[in-house]
């Protein structure tokens, strides 16, 4: 096991995360969300990415009306803010912007589906409340399908009211949800319900991508300690994500 393990992962078991590549779910254009504060701040979580093996970073500002009052506009400008000094900075990565959709019951009120902001194609972070679902959550989802979004479920063990009816998970994977699980729910930097709800999704071969969520140094500290726990890492890595696929 152990050397089958060495074979397909050489030349280390996991010194860090450069086996994933891709990073599709952060907070890094400054100043839009409740992630980076700064442009200096940004570039201090994007050199963390560069140490910890990210070769891509798609960053996800959130858009979600009742918390935060910015708009598409504002999510671009201040990536241009930023793009300038991540060239100066000249880091060895590559850095792109979509956003982390919030899906309440009135998304497509307040949102325009025609133009969301996507990656590789037109795949799509979208997040849920974690207190409860909205109740019109599939007719959402199933109008974002039929304009051919690829949708993407963020951090879907943060949902707990669906642990104790696991067949809603089983139901947004069938109707063609990917999963991505934040990397410090399996630390349990969220909780343990969180922690178990995310090592479920592992056992039940349902995780398709793994994202650091990364908003602030904290959470890079936080990774950078994940690193370091070679019990875990080995865990992770004995399985298979799609995050190098965007
Ligand atoms: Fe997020």
């Amino acid at each position: 096991m152990l050397f089958g393990l060495f074979k397909k992962n050489k030349p280390t078991a996991a010194a860090d995360f450069s086996f994933l590549g891709t990073d599709m779910h952060s907070h890094l254009v400054p100043g839009v969300d409740d992630g980076s504060d700064s442009v200096e701040t940004s570039l201090e979580l994007l050199r963390g990415f560069v140490e910890m093996g990210y070769q891509k970073i798609v960053t996800t500002p959130h858009t979600r009306p009742d918390y935060f009052p910015n708009t598409e506009a504002d999510l671009r400008a201040g990536f241009e803010r930023l793009k300038p000094a991540i060239a100066q900075a000249n880091l060895p990565i590559e850095v792109e912007m979509a956003s982390e959709y919030f899906v309440d019951y009135e998304f497509l009120q307040q949102q325009d589906i025609n133009n969301l902001l996507t990656f590789a194609g037109k795949h799509l972070l979208i997040e849920l409340s974690t207190y409860q679902p909205p109740p019109n959550l599939f007719d959402t989802l199933f109008q974002l399908k039929i304009k051919g979004y690829q949708l993407i479920l963020a951090h879907p063990e943060r949902y707990g009211y669906y642990a104790s009816d696991f067949q809603q998970f089983e139901k947004l994977k069938d109707f063609g949800c990917q999963f991505q699980v934040n990397l410090l729910s399996l630390t349990g930097n969220y909780g343990k319900p969180t922690r178990d709800l995310a090592m479920k999704f592992f056992k039940q071969k349902m995780v398709d991508f793994l994202g650091t969520d990364m908003h602030t140094v904290k959470h890079l500290d936080s990774l950078k300690a994940m690193q370091q726990d070679g019990k875990l890492m080995r865990f992770v890595l004995e399985h298979e994500f799609r995050n190098a696929s965007l």
